[in-house]
C-alpha cells in the first residue's frame, strides 16, 4: 500500500486564492500591494527561487521588481538600498534571497529590514514574536507553510509527537517554535533533532510526524518511521548525475519510494512544501500592504 500524497500545490492553490481575493480588495481601495526581491550574485539555485516568487507574484496581482547586486556588492552599499526600500511606501515587503556571499552578514542584512515590511520573518522581532506566541509578527515561510499542510490536510497536531529533524534558523528552529505553540492547530510535544542528536531514530520511530530539514540527501529512511505516521520532506539537494542532462538532479531528505510504503500521508518533493512557501510569502505580502495602508 502507498501513503496518501499530500498535494502542496493544490492546498498552496488554495492559499493563492484567498490571498487573491485580499488583492482584489486592496485594489479597490487604490492600493497594489508590491515586494521586493534583492538578489546577490548569480547563485543558480537563488535565481530560480527568486524567478519563481517573481511569477507567482505577478499571477497574484501582486508587484514585484528585483534588484540583481554583483557578488562584489559590499554590506554598506546592501544596507542602503534597503533602507531605502526601508523608506519608500510603495514597498510593502522586502526580501533578500539567502544565503548571501560570506563577506555580508547576514544577520546584519535581516536586522535592517524593517520589521514591518519584513515578509521573510527573519527579522528579530519577529522571530522574538514568534516565540512568545505573538501573533502580530511575521512567521517564517517555509515553516509556516507546513503547518498550513498539516491543517489544511486534516492531520492533527494536538498532543503528537513531532519529529523535526535540522536546527536551520529558515526551517527548523522556527516550526519548533511554531508547532510547540499552544494553540489548537500546533500544541505539538516536539523533538528537534540535529547533527549531534544520539540515535535520531530511536526517536522518529516514535513521531506521529516527521519533518526532514536538515540538507541531507535521502537521509530519512523507511525503517526511521513509524507505520502510519506523516513525513513532510523540507529538503533539497543537488546530487551529481552524468545521466541527466543538466549533470545533477535534486532529491529530497527522504527516500520517498521506500517511505510511502510505511507511512500514512508523505509529501511528494517537488510539489509538497516548495509551493506552500510561496504561498505564504505572498500572504504574508499582502499582509504587509494591509497593516502598511490601514
Ligand atoms: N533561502 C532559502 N530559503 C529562503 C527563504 O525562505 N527566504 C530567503 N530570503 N532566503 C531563503
Amino acid at each position: 500500500m502507498s501513503a496518501q500524497l499530500i498535494d502542496g500545490k493544490a492546498i498552496a492553490d488554495q492559499v493563492h486564492h484567498e490571498t487573491r481575493q485580499r488583492v482584489q480588495t486592496l485594489l479597490t481601495r487604490g492600493i497594489q500591494p508590491a515586494i521586493v526581491f534583492v538578489r546577490v550574485g548569480e547563485d543558480p539555485a537563488s535565481r530560480a527561487y527568486v524567478g519563481m516568487k517573481d511569477k507567482q507574484a505577478a499571477a497574484l496581482g501582486i508587484l514585484s521588481r528585483t534588484h540583481v547586486l554583483p557578488e562584489t556588492t559590499t554590506q554598506p552599499e546592501l544596507l542602503a538600498l534597503i533602507d531605502s526600500l526601508n523608506a519608500d511606501p510603495n514597498t510593502h515587503g522586502i526580501l533578500v534571497q539567502a544565503p548571501l556571499p560570506s563577506h555580508i552578514s547576514e544577520t546584519a542584512v535581516f536586522f535592517r529590514v524593517d520589521p514591518r515590511k519584513d515578509v521573510d520573518g527573519f527579522h528579530p522581532l519577529n522571530v522574538g514574536k514568534l516565540l512568545l506566541g505573538d501573533p502580530s509578527g511575521f512567521r517564517p515561510c517555509t515553516p509556516a507553510g507546513v503547518q498550513e499542510l498539516l491543517i489544511r490536510s486534516r492531520i492533527p497536531t494536538a498532543g503528537a509527537l513531532v519529529a523535526i529533524l535540522g536546527r536551520g534558523n529558515i526551517v527548523g528552529k522556527p516550526l519548533a517554535a511554531i508547532l510547540c505553540q499552544k494553540a489548537p492547530s500546533a500544541n505539538a510535544t516536539v523533538c528537534l533533532l540535529h547533527s549531534a542528536s544520539r540515535d535520531f531514530s530511536a526517536l522518529t520511530r516514535q513521531a506521529d510526524i516527521v519533518v526532514a530539514a536538515m540538507g541531507r540527501a535521502e537521509l530519512v529512511r523507511a525503517h526511521h518511521i513509524k507505520p502510519g505516521a506523516t513525513v513532510i520532506d523540507v529538503g533539497v539537494n543537488r546530487i551529481d548525475d552524468p545521466a541527466s542532462p543538466r549533470g545533477y538532479r535534486l532529491v529530497g531528505d527522504i527516500a520517498f519510494d521506500e517511505i510511502t510504503h510505511v507511512a500514512a500521508h508523505v509529501t511528494p518533493n517537488p510539489g509538497g512544501v516548495g509551493p506552500m512557501t510561496i504561498a505564504m510569502l505572498m500572504a504574508n505580502t499582502v499582509t504587509a500592504a494591509e497593516a502598511l495602508t490601514a
